[in-house]
């Protein structure tokens, strides 16, 4: 099946802080897609009569076609304990989190939220993410049974946790081996899904656990490797006492050998030199959560240092710790944490956050994160067709501001701050416009 969308293309082919020429705006132009890729992009004056004939047409003009928005780290069975009340990380983990997750032994239930997530990231426009399930396996089957309905590219793992939580929520490290293994066995590869080996954080896991880790990312080359780094000044205090012989947080998971291309660690915020040199060395990713950050009171991420770095850095909600499964509203927030680093840290450069660096980490960027941008993250050609409709203004505040934003960056800009699930007014999943079941409010 043949398709062509008119309206004004918008993405990135680099990151814009390192390359003035990234940004790629392509008004009146012709997106083509066959059988859900990517054939063509042209100017709509160069579209030929026979293609105005023969392709199924959707006209778009005057709003813009951008690549499906990537979240590099959310956890789907915190869906329903998102905005938990006035703790930080360990309490809060304690308190709300862990309860929320012991109801994923349920596999009916682990389907009824799978369900519930998906259509709730693809209504705020995001066609991508990568996810904690939970300890059960069930909870990563149903999670993958429903990503596979919708023909999505995602990529998910069962949580290891063999200390430190509810008896109810721990593996060991055999059962959360062989568990692990069954489901890559099962997953890894099928259609668009893949696995990620999701040790919770070091707190959580034994030495000996890391160990059969980092034993499934040596068995399985390709996989990933997904957990949380380096967030809270007690999480890393705790880690220490954990483990006494590591030099470092970092070293905890290096001495399992769990550093690898494919491994994104999310927050990354209190971090030693040594470790942003061993990440870099590495060629590790991070995934930063600024709602997440914020709301846990976990501290300001130094995106400016990922970036002198050569780091690649994806965007992540972290739900339920993260308020929001919004992309703008991500930015919104990633925006204010580089701006209270401005005012807080005089030793640091005075750059705030543009909206071109933004909407580059939520599309290429998380692309690059995730080893995924040969597939998705722009507009070219033999890349998947997975991408959102954006009206820049569909309410009277936005549509007042917008009329004296005066360059496409500007308008990136007020949509990063204004913006609201509402200006997403289609997502398409390989050429095909995703319906959000009857009962679902956007
Ligand atoms: N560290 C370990 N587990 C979690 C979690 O569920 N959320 C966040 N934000 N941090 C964590
Ligand atoms: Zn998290």
């Amino acid at each position: 099946m043949r398709k062509a969308f008119h309206g004004n293309l918008l993405y990135f082919k680099a990151d814009p802080n390192l390359d003035s020429d990234a940004l790629v705006h392509l008004p009146n132009h012709v997106l083509m897609t066959k059988n859900g890729i990517i054939e063509a992009v042209k100017h709509f004056a160069e579209v030929t009569t026979a293609e105005k004939f023969e392709l199924e047409w959707h006209d778009y003009q005057n709003q813009w076609i951008v690549p499906g928005f990537i979240d590099t780290h959310i956890h789907y069975p915190q869906t329903e304990m998102i905005a938990a009340y006035g703790e930080a990380l360990l309490e809060w983990l304690e308190k709300y989190t862990f309860p929320t997750e012991m109801k994923f032994d349920d596999p009916n239930y682990a389907k009824e939220i799978s369900s519930f997530f998906l259509n709730e990231l693809l209504s705020n426009g995001t066609t991508t993410a990568l996810v904690f399930g939970s300890v059960h396996k069930n909870s990563v089957d149903a999670f993958f049974e429903e990503a596979e309905k919708r023909n999505l590219r995602m990529i998910c793992g069962k949580v290891m946790m063999d200390r430190n939580a509810p008896e109810a929520l721990q593996d060991t490290p055999e059962s959360s081996y062989k568990e692990s293994k069954e489901l890559i066995e099962k997953w890894h590869g099928k259609k668009r899904l893949s696995y990620a080996v999701t040790p919770r954080f070091a707190i959580t896991s034994s030495p000996e656990q890391l160990q059969k880790a980092g034993r499934l990312l040596k068995e399985f080359p390709g996989i990933y490797l997904h957990t949380h780094l380096s967030e809270n000044k007690n999480e890393i205090e705790f880690t220490q006492q954990l483990f006494p012989k590591a030099k470092n947080y970092l070293d905890v998971y290096k001495q399992a050998n769990l550093l690898t291309k494919k491994s994104v660690f999310a927050h990354c915020i209190h971090l030693k030199d040594e470790e942003w040199n061993e990440l870099a060395h590495k060629q590790c990713n991070i995934a930063f959560c600024p709602t997440s950050n914020l709301f846990l009171g976990s501290g300001l991420f130094n995106l400016e240092k990922a970036e002198k770095m050569g780091i690649d850095v994806g965007m992540g909600t972290d739900v339920g710790a993260g308020t929001s499964f919004n992309m703008f509203n991500t930015l919104n927030e990633a925006y204010k944490v580089t701006q209270l680093r401005k005012g807080m840290f005089s030793n640091e450069s005075k750059k705030s956050l543009s909206p071109l660096k933004a909407f580059y980490l939520a599309t290429l960027g998380g692309a690059k994160a995730l080893s995924l941008d040969n597939k998705i993250g722009q507009l070219n050609p033999g890349m998947e067709a997975d991408f959102n409709i954006i009206h820049p203004a569909v309410n009277s505040l936005q549509k007042l501001r917008m009329k004296s934003a005066n360059t496409i960056e500007e308008q990136l800009f007020v949509l990063q701050i204004l913006g609201y699930k509402e200006n997403i007014t289609a997502t398409y999943i390989l050429g095909e416009k995703y319906k959000l079941p009857h009962d679902f409010e956007k």
